[in-house]
């Protein structure tokens, strides 16, 4: 198959979403990352997207809204679904509800919930709009590989199994959306992204986050959200992080860094502010702060498998705001090799 790659336009839209119509798919791209789409209701359109990702197929899919009206027909709301949504869409924010009958069991690999997210970006709004249906969409990358935050990323990912990729330019928040549980009598954190506990605990008054969240499963444990269950993030290099005080790091990683032998590329993954602490290693700029690192995270990932880096060296971000979201990507990259220094 040939895939196009086209500039988001009026045009290139409407061919998306005839498209989505027809049971195909489609990239495109949301304000977290872009997305792998297809028709939520069209259940043989839904297994091509774990064809087309190599997505294992126990993990659900989020569909996604565009507007208030489309939640009745597929999913049970509750209160704190409706303070949510008020407060955070359309954007970032993902919502665990009960499924109803119309979601295909495909969307949501058996679960009794479903996952659904309105997205802020106007190209995913209009490819809904336009399309006439919710979309299912995962991240737009193969199963196991960063998620992309440029079309380019999904070129290389899903060039010849897709028709058509949508070019919205670069993602702005560059992490997957927030995933909360809305099933039981507290909101509870899957996954960490742009909206952060802090934003959710003042407008619900509570929340909590899924301990799953910062460390590995353990063996037999059940997953509170499948995708914790698989690898995930994971650049060709190994990948090791390293947390505390700044100088106490940079000298670490420097000694590591150093003893690589020749057959090894060692890249370090550093602050903006850091990076005059590792001289002429190379190095690469996480940002000025977390919302940066967020938004660079998956691209600096791929580009060291690009550049045939071997060993990544990461200095870390707080876990508060989301900075807990960065770290929830980085600790899976490094398949939780962490050192406290
Ligand atoms: O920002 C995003 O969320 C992007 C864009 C395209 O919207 N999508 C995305 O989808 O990241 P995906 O499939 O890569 O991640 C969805 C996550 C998975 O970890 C999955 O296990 C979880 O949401 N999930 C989906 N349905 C669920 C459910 N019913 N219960 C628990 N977790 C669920
Ligand atoms: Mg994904």
């Amino acid at each position: 198959m040939n895939t196009l790659l086209l500039p988001a336009s009026d045009d290139s839209v409407a061919q998306a979403a005839d498209l989505i119509k027809n049971g195909e798919l489609v990239g495109f791209p949301t304000e977290t990352v872009y997305g792998l789409g297809a028709d939520a209701l069209n259940a043989r359109a839904v297994l091509d997207i774990f064809a087309a990702k190599g997505r294992p197929a126990d993990n659900p899919l989020i569909v996604h809204i565009a507007r208030w009206e489309e939640m009745e027909p597929l999913c049970h709301v509750n209160g704190m679904a409706r303070k949510l949504a008020d407060a955070f869409w359309p954007g970032p924010l993902t919502l665990i509800l009960p499924k109803k009958e119309l979601v295909p069991r495909e969307v949501t690999a058996g679960l009794d919930s479903v996952a659904i997210r309105m997205p802020s970006h106007p190209v995913a709004r209009a490819l809904i709009e336009k399309s006439g249906c919710p979309i299912a969409a995962p991240s737009g990358n193969r199963s196991g590989r960063p998620s992309p935050t440029l079309a380019r990323h999904m070129m290389e990912d899903m060039d010849g199994r897709i028709p058509l990729i949508l070019d919205g330019g670069p993602c702005d928040v560059g992490v997957e959306s927030t995933v909360v549980a809305l099933t039981g009598d507290v909101a509870t954190v899957l996954r960490p992204g742009g909206v952060t506990p802090e934003m959710i605990a003042a407008v619900l008054g509570e929340v909590q986050v899924a301990d799953s969240v910062m460390r590995p499963l353990k063996e037999g444990e059940a997953a509170p959200s499948p995708g914790m269950k698989h690898k995930h993030y994971a650049p060709k290099a190994h990948m090791t992080l390293y947390e505390g005080e700044a100088e106490a790091v940079a000298r670490r990683i420097k000694e590591e860094y150093d003893c690589l032998d020749g057959a090894e590329k060692g890249l370090i993954l550093a602050a903006s502010g850091h990076l005059a602490l590792y001289g002429s290693r190379s190095c690469a700029d996480l940002g000025q702060d977390e919302w940066a690192a967020a938004h660079n995270i998956f691209a600096l990932l791929r580009q060291a498998d690009a550049d045939g880096v071997t060993r990544v060296f990461s200095e870390s971000w707080p876990e508060n705001g989301v900075g807990l979201a960065v770290m929830n990507r980085m600790a899976r990259a490094a398949g939780f090799d962490i050192v406290q220094v």
